[in-house]
């Protein structure tokens, strides 16, 4: 998976760079500066000061030492202040330059912690955006494996609202699936719009195709329906895994493999890149031999993005992993 959220130590991560969120000294401070430096040991220090400090926006890069990391790049967050010193395009200068510094230095997989999110005072909301965005937007025309690494998952902070409506949706859905499960077993009588409303658009799918399209689409392996919708959105190879957040080994292994069968993960992320409706989301993962359910929360999030129409993969990740909830991708 190109982009992924994780709970951990930077220090502790075995990647070829991991990124320091450091003051314009490079002479360590607190925070993760602190337990880089601390974790490195003192040749860290002996080869920052040869570097003659750093710009905020700028990065540099040192040798790894004692820590699993080949490299350390240094990068200078901006201090939040308002929102109106420019410090957005400072923290987005950070990412994209750690990032090409990466590249140059043929780096296959970077560890970024929330920069300035912590003594700089970022609002760590507005600071996970700008780094999921930069990030991203690199991964569109790179192959690299980036994590973003969350170190106190307990103030990690997405999008209130986002957040609300989501809990708000698995509160009425999650708990209408428990709800029929009971009725169910006492043999209630229950009908729910929502379901019929799945049913009826499944139906209605159906009804448009001619007889022979649905019987020949109705032996189509998972990957023939994957190939076949590429084509029909107009879409590349490349723009179809790079919006399912897999990477592109993955992808060849099934364009390859016409009976592959994927992860629900990976087959749910191919579907939310071809921006299909729930309908089309459900008869394709029938294909690889899963369905949304409404006993399943992570489920619901999914059906929650695609009843709203938002196929934003990093968005939905970012969600994904607020609720504890597996993230969508390799
Ligand atoms: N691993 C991963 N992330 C960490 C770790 C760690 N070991 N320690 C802290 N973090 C997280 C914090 O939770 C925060 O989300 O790194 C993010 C950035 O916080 P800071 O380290 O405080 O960095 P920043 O806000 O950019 O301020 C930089 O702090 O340490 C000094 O010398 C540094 O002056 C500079 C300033």
């Amino acid at each position: 998976m190109p982009l992924k959220i994780i709970c951990e130590d930077i220090t502790k991560i075995n990647c070829d760079a991991i990124v320091n969120a450091a003051n314009s000294t490079l002479l360590g401070g607190g925070g993760v500066d602190g337990a880089i430096h601390k974790a490195a040991g003192k040749n860290l220090l002996a080869e920052c000061r040869t570097l003659g400090g750093c710009k905020t926006g700028e990065a540099k890069i040192t040798k790894g030492y004692k820590l699993p990391a080949k490299y350390i790049i240094h990068t200078v967050g901006p201090r939040y202040k308002d929102g109106k010193h420019e410090e957005e395009s400072y923290l987005r200068a950070c990412y994209r330059n750690s990032l090409e510094l990466a590249k140059q230095n043929k780096c296959k997989s970077v560890a970024f912690p929330l920069i300035s999110s912590g003594i700089y005072m970022y609002p760590k909301d507005e600071a996970l955006k700008v780094a999921v965005d930069e990030i991203s937007t690199f991964l569109f025309k790179e192959e690299m494996l980036v994590y973003i690494v969350i170190y106190d998952k307990s103030n990690y902070k997405i999008d209130e609202k986002l957040f609300n409506d989501i809990s708000a949706y698995i509160d009425k859905n999650y708990v209408e699936s428990i709800l029929l499960e009971k009725c169910l077993n006492f043999n209630y009588d229950i009908d729910f719009e929502e379901d019929e409303q799945i049913v009826s658009a499944v139906e209605s799918e159906y009804k448009k195709r001619s007889l022979d399209d649905a019987l020949k689409q109705l032996d189509e392996s998972f990957s023939q329906m994957l190939l076949r919708k590429i084509d029909e959105k107009g879409m590349t190879d490349a723009e179809c895994y790079k919006n399912a957040n897999i990477d592109r080994k993955l992808f060849s292994k099934i364009r390859s493999n016409r009976f592959y069968k994927p992860s629900k993960t990976t087959a749910i992320a191919f579907a939310i890149a071809l921006e299909l409706p729930l309908a089309e989301t459900n008869e394709m993962l029938m294909k690889a031999g899963f369905a949304l359910s409404h006993s399943n929360k992570f489920d619901i999030v999914i059906e929650y993005f695609i009843i709203n129409e938002n196929y934003n993969i990093f968005e939905i990740n970012q969600a994904l992993f607020a609720l504890d909830l597996p993230l969508l991708g390799v």
